[in-house]
């Protein structure tokens, strides 16, 4: 079952078809070590040496006299605090007297079939048989404090997610200041740190260096997971690349405060800690009470940075995302934003909605400024009424008009927040995070609601759900557009002002678990002033998240390359968008900027009834491409090939059905050179032994539809179905694409992408 305890040796070994993680129980104290994670080994005999107690300075029953050696160097599976291991602690948990040492020892186990949802949390899950858990629970003698740390091994996907809870049975009142989720120490090697920085409109941005001695910390103290860094650490051996090497990845389930450091000690051990974020937080427990982490998820590669991607690609489309519409097909939206900003009408609306149906658009997204006042981005958060001097009769009276033309519909909210310039606000001054006495910090103008107090969240709710029940609505747009600052609510007692933050990521988990449970077929889709808010913490709610305000093409490449290093393709929401970019104000073809969206959800955001003729008619050819080619981009492999990030020159990525015989390969040239040949770009997870036809899709040509439709109907990508004219052909064996490469011509310009549909040859 994945989980074993050898008694004899007091081991327990848990193994995935290519890991192993192993952790002992060292001396007659109970002292927890971590001993191993990584490659699967076959036989684990001899595996308590790995703690090193056989030399000096052992462990304190044979040596207490250095108590402090011990404690500062011994593998720990989950660290103490103040009790001589001067590295980075893992729970700092503080009596009434203001004492806070910790030293966890085993106490007992459970390995049980299956895995249990966290409480309040987002968390992965499994089908019975593919999932199972160990739990450790451990005891600090001195005080009585409980930590059960929980580790659940999914087999099918070579990944091991951990958590922990703390139970008070002190028999007093304490504070937890710092709860880690994971702590892992490691052999001391030379590894680099792999994470994503960024900031608004330029999300998730590969950064890699050598980690030196010390610490090294990635963090966010925004209330959400953030814009600026993603809350992932990955350890790359020294030469790891997309292909080759070992590869630690650490992923934390969770959307607001966190921190993940790494340390490297004097004796160069390692030690790697992932968690809410301390510097906020403090959290009264009462006797009895308990708290529960955030999960952490672990996966081990040997075989460099994109079997890690794969493997957590899988986990979250088998055992994270919940949405019913994880593996369908998305409707192909048109999302008003850039289209319109405030300045719309019902009018303005139905003409984008009628031109958009007219070339195969399936729903219209209404987005910020339905509601109250809002005719700018200064007011009216919080009074979720419509407007119906923009919207007479309604969202009704629009959806009935929708409907006439096949269109669904779909609308935007920003539940958390609140403008001061707005009846809610007018009412309930108190509603907002603030510090009384202090002018809260504005963003956007805007502030945050205190959602940790369940009036604020009900009443939030119920104006939503009015909203909602008021119309025919098939998708929701949630976003929060501001950092939180000035943590303060008008109710928690001194004491407990620390627990707000997290306290808020709860209440917003429960807000969106309400609407999710009372309209279950609709498609959410998250979004935090673009993407600051993906994690996978969201994908339990949502199947989908706005990756970015930034809609340029070339700039999506990178910021959709560092997000499909650890998201699946179907999640990263991705639209088509005018030119020049409003952000970057730069031309690209419509093809590169349809390419570049269809590697996501796919679908518009701008104003389609001022598009040349030229753009409008590819868009028919887009639509049938997408639904050509939806399921295969959605449940596909991915694998890249090349990174623009890294070359700065182009850009490519592949994604193979499971048998490897349908494969879409996506190219961008960035940059035209002089005198430039055809280039060869190496592909992976063929069949080296087959033949393939490679074909370009052109998305150009309008009667490519035709056959691209033969395609839909008959739900498969076989011969004959495209018409020869409009592709070149090409025939190469599996051996030559995978190890010299798939042959890309010369292209003229910058900015020129193509998609190439790679079949296995039948070899009859
Ligand atoms: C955020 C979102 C945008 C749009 C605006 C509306 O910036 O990321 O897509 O919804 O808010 O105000």
């Amino acid at each position: 079952m994945g989980i074993r305890y050898l008694e004899k040796e007091r081991l327990f070994v848990l193994d995935t078809p290519n890991t192993t993680y192993m952790i002992g129980i060292v001396s007659k104290e109970g002292f927890l070590g971590h001993l191993y994670y990584g490659k699967k080994l076959e036989n684990v005999t001899g595996a308590m040496s790995l703690s090193r107690v056989n030399e000096p300075p052992y462990t304190p029953d044979t040596n207490d006299r250095d108590r402090g050696s011990f404690m500062d160097t011994f593998p720990f599976e989950y660290a103490s605090t103040n009790v001589g291991d001067f590295r980075e602690s893992a729970l700092v948990v503080r009596d009434g007297n203001g004492h806070s040492a910790v030293n966890l020892k085993y106490e007992s186990h459970s390995i049980e079939e299956g895995k249990n949802g966290l409480k309040g949390l987002p968390a992965t899950f499994g089908e019975q048989g593919s999932v199972n858990t160990l739990k450790i629970l451990c005891t600090d003698p001195e005080t009585g404090l409980k930590a059960e740390l929980s580790y659940s091994v999914f087999e099918d996907v070579d990944v091991i997610t951990r958590n922990v809870k703390v139970v008070n049975e002190t028999g007093d009142r304490v504070w937890i200041d710092k709860i880690m989720s994971m702590c892992l120490d490691m052999e001391g090697k030379s590894y680099d740190t792999l994470t994503l920085h960024g900031s608004w409109a330029r999300e998730r941005q590969e950064d890699r260096k050598t980690l030196g001695f010390g610490r090294f910390s990635i963090a966010s103290l925004r209330g959400e997971s953030s814009h600026q860094e993603q809350p992932f650490l990955a350890l790359l051996e020294e030469g790891a690349n997309d292909v080759a090497g070992e590869v630690y990845g650490f992923h934390f389930v969770y959307s607001g405060d966190f921190i993940a450091q790494v340390q490297k000690s004097q004796f160069g051990q390692i030690r790697v800690l992932m968690g809410i974020h301390p510097e906020y937080f403090c959290w009264e427990l009462a006797p009895g009470e308990e708290f529960q982490t955030p999960e952490v998820v672990m996966v081990f590669s040997d075989a460099g940075v994109g079997k890690m991607t794969r493997n957590l690609h899988f986990l979250y489309r088998n055992h994270l995302i919940r949405n019913p519409w994880l593996h369908k097909e998305r409707p192909i939206l048109i999302n008003n934003w850039e289209a319109t900003y405030f300045d719309f009408d019902a009018e303005k609306l139905l003409q984008i909605a009628r031109e958009g149906a007219k070339l195969g658009i399936e729903m219209l997204v209404l987005d910020d400024g339905w509601f109250g006042n809002r005719y700018d981005d200064n007011r009216a958060l919080g009074d979720w009424i419509v407007n119906t001097k923009k919207l007479p009769g309604g969202l009704r009276k629009l959806t009935d008009e929708l409907a006439k033309i096949g269109m669904k519909f779909g609308l935007w909210f920003e539940p958390e927040m609140i403008s001061a310039d707005s009846d809610l606000y007018r009412q309930h001054p108190d509603w907002a995070i603030q510090i009384p006495g202090r002018i809260p910090g504005r963003s956007r103008n805007q502030l945050v609601l205190d959602i940790s107090r369940k009036e604020v969240r009900d009443y939030i709710m119920e104006q939503m759900f009015r909203v909602m029940d008021s119309a025919e609505i098939d998708y929701v747009k949630w976003d929060m557009n501001r950092p939180l600052t000035d943590l303060a609510s008008a109710v928690l007692p001194g004491e407990r002002q620390g627990e707000l933050s997290h306290r808020y990521v709860l209440a917003m988990y429960e807000m969106q678990e309400r609407l999710i449970q009372r309209y279950p077929a609709l498609l959410l889709e998250n979004c935090s002033g673009g993407g600051g808010r993906f994690d996978p913490g969201m994908l339990y709610y949502s199947p989908q998240i706005w990756c970015s305000d930034n809609t340029d093409a070339i700039e999506r490449l990178k910021i959709q390359e560092g997000t499909a290093l650890l998201y699946p393709l179907g999640c990263m929401g991705a639209h088509i968008s005018a030119c020049p970019n409003h952000i970057m104000g730069r031309n690209t073809p419509f093809e590169t900027r349809a390419i570049t969206a269809l590697c996501g959800t796919f679908g518009y955001e701008l104003d389609i009834t001022r598009l040349s003729d030229e753009e409008r008619h590819q868009i028919p050819t887009q639509i049938h491409i997408y639904h050509a080619f939806q399921e295969l981009i959605r449940e596909g492999i991915y694998y890249r090939n090349a990174s623009y990030t890294k070359n700065h020159q182009y850009d490519c990525f592949q994604v193979n059905n499971k048998e490897a015989t349908t494969v879409l390969i996506f190219f961008t040239q960035v940059l035209a050179e002089a005198n430039m040949h055809s280039r060869f770009v190496k592909l992976q997870g063929l069949n080296t032994g087959k033949r393939y036809r490679i074909r370009e899709v052109n998305l150009q040509k309008g009667d490519f539809m035709k056959d691209v439709e033969n395609i839909v109907l008959k739900n498969t990508v076989s011969e004959n179905m495209i018409s020869e004219k409009m592709i070149s052909e090409n025939i190469v064996s599996g051996d030559i694409l995978m190890n010299v490469g798939i042959q890309i011509m010369r292209l003229n310009g910058d900015f020129q992408a193509r998609l190439y549909l790679l079949e296995q040859m039948d070899e009859g």
